[in-house]
């Protein structure tokens, strides 16, 4: 078998176990080896994800595909190398930076990300591969192959927005954790989630962007049939954050089995920045309220949320059942 394909997932393979080595063997790799044990991943968790470290020199990578006998044409269009336009000679795509294998559905390695040990003014924190013949952003789901197997037998997921969360979730005894590929829950993910379990923890960064992101992805995994559950940390925290800070108990009992129903959310998110001391506002937010819960498909979730709101705002159930009726026949 010699497609071009194959030799992408070869040369991804060969770099993978060369950049461990580096991180784990090496003197070069000695500064991102403390930095990964400083954030509180143990060596055990290092081996297990495969986590490795590129040289910061421009043709590392370079060489070492080509002594391989891998074309340097061939390893530029897998996002390995970049050509410079200036002569058109190749360099390393990723230097000086910890390495994180990306695997697709089957657990090829099909892509890097790479982050900075420390930051470098106007260069990104996550350095991604580019899409290429092996990497499709969009249907890569971070972690998958290994979750699986736990995502089936807990019949629950858990959606991560970062790489070191899910890696923090799995310290933390919750190995059903997945990860999108640092952009927004698409479409395919989101089938591919629902091809293997109805249920979906959403456990976003709780800070502005990642409340909007988690409204997003529940929406898109709700629209192909999930059942969303939406996690809730202090503002500020991110899931790894949270675990280091607060311990994996507190995550697992807390975090997850406390989390939101997707309605619940929605009720949070639609109140944030809302003065419900003032009488417009409040009306506003119950009317907001009212157009989500006419939504509901099941009845007894509908009753349920409108004896919430009857309960909260001392208005009777009669009133916003009609109220709840007369936005339903509006919105047909
Ligand atoms: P740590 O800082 O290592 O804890 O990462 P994080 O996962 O907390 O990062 P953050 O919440 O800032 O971003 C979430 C995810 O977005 C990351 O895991 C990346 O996949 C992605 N991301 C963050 N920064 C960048 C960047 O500079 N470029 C790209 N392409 N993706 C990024
Ligand atoms: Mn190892
Ligand atoms: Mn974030
Ligand atoms: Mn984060
Ligand atoms: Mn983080």
């Amino acid at each position: 078998e010699n497609k071009p394909t194959t030799r992408m997932v070869e040369a991804h393979e060969l770099l993978k176990k060369f950049y461990h080595h580096l991180l784990v063997n090496t003197k070069e790799g000695q500064q991102a080896y403390d930095y990964l044990i400083e954030r509180g991943f143990s060596r055990e968790t290092i081996d297990e994800f495969e986590i490795g470290f590129s040289l910061d020199s421009w043709e590392f990578m370079t060489k070492f595909l080509t002594k391989r006998g891998f074309q340097l044409t061939e390893m530029e269009k897998a996002g390995l190398l970049v050509k410079r336009a200036k002569d058109g000679a190749f360099f390393d795509r990723f230097r000086g930076r910890v390495m994180f294998p990306i695997a697709d559905l089957q657990g090829k390695t099909v892509a890097f990300s790479g982050r900075l040990i420390e930051n470098i003014e106007g260069q990104p924190k996550y350095l991604n591969s580019p899409e290429t013949a092996i990497f499709n952003k969009g249907k890569t789901i971070y972690n998958f192959h290994r979750a699986k197997k736990h995502i089936r037998k807990n019949q629950q997921v858990l959606l991560f927005e970062g790489f070191a969360d899910v890696i923090s979730a799995v310290k933390a005894e919750c190995p059903n954790a997945i990860a999108t590929m640092g952009t927004a829950l698409t479409d395919e993910q989101a089938k591919i989630i629902r091809r293997n379990v109805e249920s979906v923890v959403i456990c976003y960064d709780s800070d502005h962007a990642g409340i909007e992101a988690a409204y997003k992805a529940a929406n898109i995994l709700t629209s192909v049939g999930c059942t969303v559950k939406v996690a809730v940390m202090p503002q500020g925290y991110d899931p790894d954050d949270y675990i280091k800070e607060q311990g994996p108990e507190r995550f697992r009992n807390e975090v997850i089995d406390g989390s939101l129903t997707f309605m619940s959310f929605k009720m949070r998110y639609l109140r944030r920045g809302k003065n419900l001391q003032n009488e417009a506002e409040r009306m506003k937010y119950i009317e907001d309220v009212l157009k989500e819960i006419s939504q509901l498909t099941k009845a007894v979730e509908q009753e349920h949320y409108l004896r919430q709101l009857s309960q909260e705002f001392s208005i009777s159930l009669d009133a916003l059942q009609q109220q709840k009726n007369q936005i339903s026949s509006l919105s047909g």
